[in-house]
């Protein structure tokens, strides 16, 4: 069932939503050489209580972490393990929190220290992705108008598109109606409304498209080895628009003005 959402409720969202952008904004300045992926998932769950929240990942299906460390070949749903980052791991980093019952869920990817170019190109294609598959949350707008933006990014480069996990709707529950695919046809799906919010969440790999899931039942690896980038928002069709809850907003560091000199 897809739920339509109230102001109210939008503004909910609105907090679950910059706290996981603050999550992974935080996670990502950690994330240097010798940090392991466990002592990243406590700077989350710390970031997560700070803000009045409560991590949406702890216990969902009975998932034993704060939030999902995807390094290298694994492309989701990676567990926070003892593992140390290195120098040229790429690192998918993904967060939900939830704030007086609504979600907000997003997820990034980054280099640790210097990649090769077509590992920076990756990164760089699934981010790119995710804000044209953005660009088309508009009223009247349908899915496969979505899908179609956000594969068509991955194929001009020649990039494997895994369509076994897609994105979603989102609310009160972290994953609702609709799926939103990470490919699809032009004027094809469900249209989209205001009230609706989504998650748009490419997954692309420099390989092959095919997945394959670890003995642990949660980590989710290319089949054939190659590296895998995801990004993920949670996007609200409000009233006035489409609004990107977990986009981080200018904080007062942002707009702190060097004193003028002479
Ligand atoms: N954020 C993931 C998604 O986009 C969900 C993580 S699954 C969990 O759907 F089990 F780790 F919570
Ligand atoms: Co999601």
């Amino acid at each position: 069932m897809i739920t339509i959402k109230s102001r109210k409720e939008f503004e909910k969202m609105a907090v679950a939503g910059q706290t996981v952008a603050v999550v992974l904004a935080t996670v990502k300045e950690a994330a240097v050489p010798g940090v392991s992926l466990k002592e990243l998932d406590a700077i989350a769950a710390e970031v997560i209580r700070s803000q009045g929240c409560t991590p949406s990942f702890l216990g969902y299906h009975g998932y034993p972490a704060n939030i999902c460390t995807s390094p290298n070949n694994v492309i989701v749903h990676g567990i926070p393990s003892d593992r140390r980052l290195v120098e040229g791991d790429v690192l998918s980093v993904d967060a939900g929190a939830i704030f007086e019952g609504f979600h907000g869920d997003a997820a990034i990817t980054f280099p640790i220290g210097e990649v090769a170019p077509e590992v920076q190109l990756l990164i760089d294609t699934t981010e790119r992705a995710l804000k044209v598959g953005i660009a088309h949350v508009i009223a009247g707008a349908r899915l496969g108008d979505i899908g179609h933006a956000v594969e068509s990014e991955a194929h001009r480069q020649g990039f494997g598109v895994v369509r076994e996990y897609v994105g979603h709707g989102i609310g009160r529950q972290m994953h609702e109606d609709p799926q939103v695919p990470n490919y699809g046809k032009p004027g094809t799906g469900t249209k989209l409304r205001k009230g609706m919010a989504i998650c748009i969440e490419p997954m692309f790999n420099l390989g092959g498209h095919e997945t394959t899931v670890e003995p642990d039942g949660w980590t989710v690896v290319t089949a054939d080895g190659s590296l895998s980038a995801h990004f993920e928002h949670t996007i609200a069709l409000t009233d006035r628009g489409p609004l990107v809850t977990t986009l981080l907003s200018a904080t007062d560091d942002d707009l702190a003005v060097a004193p003028r000199s002479g």
